[in-house]
């Protein structure tokens, strides 16, 4: 995979003597990765005979890993439009003839129309191998003694096709008896034999044709009972192409092409400038290169450049993916703009945002130093949280609070120290059997993060700490020096852009090799995204090493050279996010006023697009359904979660709108739902007061929306209380609050009253006292008897401190006592929502336990009880 660069290949001829390889495109690294957790293998290694005579690294999320993890037969997705398996006598093909709606997705089961082998292949299961493999492409090989049956599975082709070497070709049907060869009708118990360069064949499947590139073959077409065979007179060395044939006015162009085939596919980038990105696919052939007939999807021909488009009723197949149509020519160029990446939002936080921004980073920083960071459970949920944490240096730097960057930094490399450390509960470890970085518990547990082990979802994971990772090497130039190796691997994990990398595959997605790798899926589009952020935040910080590691700035080369080099690594990454931001608009997001004859378009039925996104899109069906929740906000949430900066180009108008529209029942939805938490220790059962639709899952689903309508984005959000651990308040305000359009966004924002304050009941007119066990009582007649509180910030909320003790006001979840004055710090009891009262005077305010959500109301001696559960039900306050 060289590079196209001009800029590129002239280094390489100046540096051919000191051994450089293409920045750009080389290798990250290629030293022996030796993380704290040392060196282990997975209990599934690949399947030796499959990679027999190659090494590891070998690919673990491919759409054909299924060939080579656990017994290699699995239903692999492709090559598109087929989907296939390696079987041990052959290799089972077919494109799925049944569309189904079930409601929640559209499906198109996988089936096997055709098994293609040899008469003289054993049937053993060691007996066919992986020859290649690239990007895209992997070249399989049966055999048996001197016979050899050869095929480049090469996604996108029409055609499957299948060379043999002293082999007699032979196809078992899958699906019926043949009903039909080479034009005669086939009686089940009989059998015809025809030949030609051209035969057609039918059996339940529909009509396949066979090409002979090798001159006229004689085949014999067999219906046995619920099956049959086409099988060769003789010996065969030469090329046969099977298709296919969906529609009888597609055979005009399949037979037009059918003699030009595509054996391996090069894929290649350049920038051709500051803000483009071009990605290339160029098809080996045999054949004439530019008679190539391959089939495109929707996220292929909105980035193609002057493609070479037959009529899309010329040929065509309907995948859950979309409508595949034709296109000739073996080099596609795709054109990309390329996003910009940076730490934080391109404009400042709107004014009207800034104070209650500020006073949320005082606040959760306050909170965050007075944790003990976290032990590392698994790396998911400790990367997500570090990411999240990190924000807030990056938050409180651009809006001037630089004296609050450093707890966090400080925090940050505590927590990021158990990974240095052995001994700690988890450790990242390299895997030897496939080659990457794993959770070295995992290895032999596909319970364990997720699959980590088995290299499910590491993009997800690792984005995560390349994000941290990113904000300290910003920040503390000495941690980076120290840890960049052992933080390198993880990036080389997940974008190592090179085979020239011997200890690691060439980028990696989600589904690694648990359960023999058979379908393919991706559920959380958000955070795929940020497994490009992460790097490329990262990559700002190590080109400077990568390049003195290859030697790029050594002799007499100018700066500019190095800046050049340095852009293109970051553009590199900047081009995988642009990518996966365009299949997410373009399979993630549903567009319901879309036109179902919209060429690129995937989804042709209204009900499916009804359904605004999806949650899941696998290689056989894609539906509003996640594995672990089926809630609207939840198949929302993880498309748009984590909410960085970058993700101003992803959250679009019309995905927004029509999501939350369809989500809206359960934004809206406000009810509680109480869990029973069980803890063994103490043996005691709390009731923990939950919503039933959490704000956590709401809250990125507003910032979603602040894109493009900022003033409702702050206003929905003013009354969240918890942003879960992915996101916080002040980087939900940040978000907001440097939208286009933010001006006056938070101006209308409700918000507690700070500052030193008595109580008044609007009720009885009696004032709130502390009495002799500390307890709010509206029980004085008289201000001078009230108690002096202090009303302090808590995000969307505020904390309340009785001055006469310094003690902060708690109120319990049983809502059954006195709200009372007893905590000496302030977490999630002894947080209010102190508003407007509804309907009642100005300057009439409900107090709202965070706790329990209840209002407060008055017993019948004037104690404050958190028990209301209306805010009808709420008693009145004036507060000065
Ligand atoms: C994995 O291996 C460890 C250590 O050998 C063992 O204690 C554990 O039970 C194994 N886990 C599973 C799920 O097999
Ligand atoms: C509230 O009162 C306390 C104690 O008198 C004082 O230290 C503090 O500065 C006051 N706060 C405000 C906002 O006036």
């Amino acid at each position: 995979m060289g590079s196209i660069l001009p800029f590129v290949g002239r280094l390489l001829a100046v540096l051919g003597a000191v051994g450089f390889t293409s920045a750009v495109f080389g290798p990250i690294g290629t030293d022996k990765p030796n993380p704290t957790g040392g060196s282990v293998a997975v209990d599934q290694p690949p399947l030796s005979s499959f990679f027999v005579g190659h090494n590891p690294p070998y690919p673990t999320n491919d759409w054909w890993s299924g060939f080579a993890a656990g017994t290699g037969d699995a239903v692999s997705a492709g090559p598109f439009p087929y989907e296939s398996s390696l079987q041990p006598a052959g290799i089972n093909f077919g494109i799925s003839t049944s569309r189904q709606w079930d409601g929640t997705s559209i499906k198109q089961p996988t089936q096997t129309d055709w098994t293609a082998s040899f008469s003289e292949h054993s049937g053993n299961r060691g007996d066919h191998k992986a020859l290649s493999w690239d990007r895209q492409t992997v070249t399989v090989q049966y055999f048996t003694g001197s016979s050899t049956l050869t095929t480049p599975l090469v996604p996108g082709s029409p055609y499957l096709t299948f060379t043999y070497a002293n082999a007699t070709p032979k196809f078992t049907s899958g699906q019926g008896f043949i009903t039909s060869f080479g034009g005669q009708t086939v009686n089940e118990g009989g059998s015809v034999t025809a030949s030609g360069t051209r035969l057609q064949v039918v059996n339940s499947a529909g009509t396949y044709i066979i090409y002979s590139l090798s001159g006229s073959i004689s085949l014999t077409a067999t219906a046995a009972a619920n099956s049959g065979t086409i099988t060769a007179s003789s010996q065969f060395n030469g090329v046969l192409r099977v298709v296919k044939l969906n529609d009888p006015s597609h055979a005009a162009t399949l037979d037009q092409y059918s003699a030009n085939y595509p054996t391996a596919v090069d894929v290649d980038y350049a920038f051709p400038d500051a803000n483009t990105g071009t990605l290339t696919f160029t098809w080996q052939v045999t054949g004439s290169a530019s008679n190539l007939l391959m089939l495109t999807w929707p996220h292929h021909r909105k980035a193609l450049q002057n493609p070479n488009f037959p009529a899309t009723n010329s040929l065509n197949y309907l995948t859950t993916k979309g409508w595949m149509y034709p296109i000739l020519g073996n080099v596609w160029t795709q054109k990309y703009t390329l996003p910009n990446i940076d730490f934080n939002a391109p404009r400042a936080p709107d004014a009207s945002c800034t104070s209650a921004l500020i006073q949320g980073l005082e606040y959760e920083i306050s909170q965050l130093v007075a944790t003990t960071p976290d032990v590392p459970g698994d790396f998911y949920s400790w990367g997500n949280k570090i990411a999240a944490k990190a924000r807030l240096a990056l938050i409180a730097d651009h809006v001037g609070r630089q004296d609050l960057i450093q707890p966090v930094i400080t925090w940050l490399e505590t927590t990021y120290n158990y990974w240095f450390t052995a001994g700690s509960p988890v450790l990242a470890a390299y895997e030897t059997a496939w080659g990457g970085i794993i959770n070295n518990q995992g290895y032999n547990n596909t319970g364990v993060d997720y699959g980590n082990g088995y290299y499910n979802d590491h993009h997800f994971h690792y984005g995560y700490f390349l994000t941290g990772a990113a904000v300290l090497a910003k920040y503390d130039g000495n941690w980076l020096n120290q840890h960049k190796n052992e933080v390198t691997f993880l990036l080389r994990d997940i974008v190592n852009p090179s085979t020239q990398d011997p200890y690691f595959p060439v980028t990696r997605h989600p589904s690694g090799i648990a359960n023999g790798a058979g379908s393919r899926d991706q559920e959380s589009s958000g955070e795929a995204i940020n497994g490009y952020y992460g790097p490329s935040l990262y990559l700002i910080f190590i080109v400077f090493s990568l390049l003195i590691r290859h030697s790029i700035i050594s002799g007499a080369l100018l700066w500019a050279t190095l800046s050049q080099a340095s852009a293109d690594f970051k553009n590199y990454a900047r081009l995988l996010l642009a990518t996966e931001v365009q299949a997410v608009q373009t399979y993630w997001h549903l567009y319901p006023n879309a036109s179902p004859n919209d060429r690129d378009n995937p989804y042709p039925e209204a009900e499916t697009r009804a359904l605004t996104t999806m949650g899941n899109v696998e290689d056989w069906q894609s539906g509003a359904w996640l594995f672990w929740g089926d809630q609207k906000v939840e198949i929302a949430a993880i498309q748009i979660l984590p909410v960085t900066p970058d993700k101003e180009i992803l959250y679009d108008a019309d995905w927004v709108n029509a999501m939350v529209n369809w989500a809206s029942d359960e934004l809206n939805d406000n009810t509680g739902t109480y869990a029973f938490v069980c803890s063994l220790i103490s043996i005691v059962v709390l009731s923990d007061k939950r919503f039933l639709y959490s704000d956590s899952w709401k809250s990125v689903i507003y910032c979603a929306l602040s894109n493009t309508d900022p003033k409702r984005a702050a206003s929905l959000s003013s009354g969240l209380t918890d942003w879960g651990t992915g996101n916080t308040f002040s980087n939900q305000l940040y978000f907001i609050s440097t939208r286009p359009n933010a001006g006056g966004a938070c101006s209308s924002s409700p918000a507690n009253p700070l500052g030193n304050f008595s109580i008044q009941s609007a009720d009885t007119g009696h004032y709130v006292m502390a009495d002799a066990s500390s307890n709010l009582v509206a029980s004085s007649t008289s201000q001078s008897g009230a108690a002096q509180l202090s009303f302090g910030f808590a995000p969307n909320a505020g904390t309340i401190k009785l001055l006469s003790n310094n003690q902060y006001v708690t109120a319990d979840q049983s809502g059954s006592f006195a709200l009372q004055a007893v905590r000496a710090t302030a977490s999630a009891w002894e947080v209010f929502i102190i508003r407007q009262k509804q309907g009642a005077a100005a300057g009439v305010y409900t107090i709202l336990a965070a706790s329990n959500h209840k209002y407060a109301t008055l017993g019948g001696d004037g104690s404050l009880i958190n028990n209301g559960a209306s805010e009808s039900a709420a008693a009145g306050f004036r507060i000065a």
